[in-house]
């Protein structure tokens, strides 16, 4: 079996090298040819453009897209729906929003094209233990390119979710699900932290005895593990919380269909507030005391 393989980020690269040591051959795209000449001396099929992806394909062809959502991943579909042919499959595997695929999916099937949406987990350590794989589309396609699936993911590690736009459901929410986790775990040690025992608890030993038998262990508990053994405390980090979209998603969804999702949803606001650190709301709410209650304030030079 061959595909076509664009973009060679973080998460493309190593998919081509775990597509790679499973027997499927890859035909390999990035817009920046230093990375493609990498893969290739690994044993990929180098293109330098995406015409080239298609000529070193046969029909049927399988292209699979693991871009940035938005604005990248939006040009390569348009480009792929031009330029592929009536019966070929476009796999976009990037964390595009579940709307967009249900769009993608219909102006792919004008032309003929056959369209599949795949949520994939696994980060950096996908190479090694697998990438979890969430797919939407017609079902006739994914059976038929499951030996892709079966290669990329861990054993029992893939799995059809329904139509166009279910796979990148699932994995938004999943996405979600990972915001309230570590929420909850980064909670909890602080709790320890600010306690009269928190001095003497190693919390490394602690997430590894967390992690045989509780109820509460994961893998993320296993990298908490990882990272308080680099750094007891975590002294080298700044407590500046990212987010890459798809918990805001989560959070409109959730808006959308009226679900509660408390934890969820603060989650994701914790991250906002993370980034703030002399917040504006915090001086209204102090000025706010000081006029109705006369309360102390801090100034700003007390600081
Ligand atoms: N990293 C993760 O843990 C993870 C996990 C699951 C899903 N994802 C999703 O997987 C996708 C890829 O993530 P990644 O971590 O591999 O990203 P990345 O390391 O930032 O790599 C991005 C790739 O996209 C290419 N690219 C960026 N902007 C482009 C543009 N405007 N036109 C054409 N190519 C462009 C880059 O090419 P250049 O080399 O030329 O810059 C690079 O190959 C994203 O949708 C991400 O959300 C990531």
């Amino acid at each position: 079996m061959r595909i076509g393989m664009i973009g060679l980020g973080r998460m493309g690269m190593n998919m081509v090298r775990r597509l790679m040591q499973h027997d499927i051959e890859v035909v390999a795209y990035n817009r920046s040819a230093d990375k493609v000449d990498q893969i290739k001396q690994e044993g990929a099929i180098a293109a330098y453009t995406l015409q080239e992806i298609k000529d070193q394909l046969e029909p049927p062809r399988t292209v699979w897209s693991m871009l940035p959502a938005g604005p990248a991943t939006d040009a390569v579909m348009n480009q792929l729906k031009e330029l592929l042919d009536a019966g070929d499959t476009v796999i976009e595997g990037g964390n595009s929003h579940y709307k967009d695929d249900i769009v993608n999916s219909k102006e792919m099937a004008d032309n003929g094209i056959k369209y599949l949406d795949a949520g994939v987990s696994g980060g950096i350590w996908g190479l090694k233990v697998g990438y979890c794989t969430m797919v939407g589309g017609p079902k006739d396609e994914f059976k038929r390119l499951e030996p892709i699936f079966k290669a990329l993911a861990p054993e029992n590690g893939y799995m059809h979710c329904g139509p166009a736009g279910a796979g990148h459901f699932v994995k938004m929410v999943h996405n979600g699900i990972e915001y309230g986790l570590m929420q909850a775990y980064a909670e909890g040690f602080a709790l320890i932290e600010d306690s009269p025992f928190g001095e003497n608890i190693d919390f490394g030993e602690l997430s590894d005895l967390w992690n045989q038998g509780s109820v509460i262990r994961s893998w993320l508990l296993e990298l908490a593990a990882d990272a308080f053994k680099k750094s007891e405390r975590l002294e080298d980090l700044e407590g500046y919380v990212d987010d890459s979209g798809e918990g805001r998603w989560t959070v409109l969804q959730s808006v959308e269909t009226a679900t509660p999702t408390p934890v969820l949803t603060m989650a994701l606001m914790e991250r906002f507030s993370s980034r703030r650190p002399n917040d504006f709301r915090n001086r209204v709410l102090a000025a706010l005391r000081r006029e109705f209650g006369g309360h102390a304030v801090k100034k700003a030079e007390d600081k």
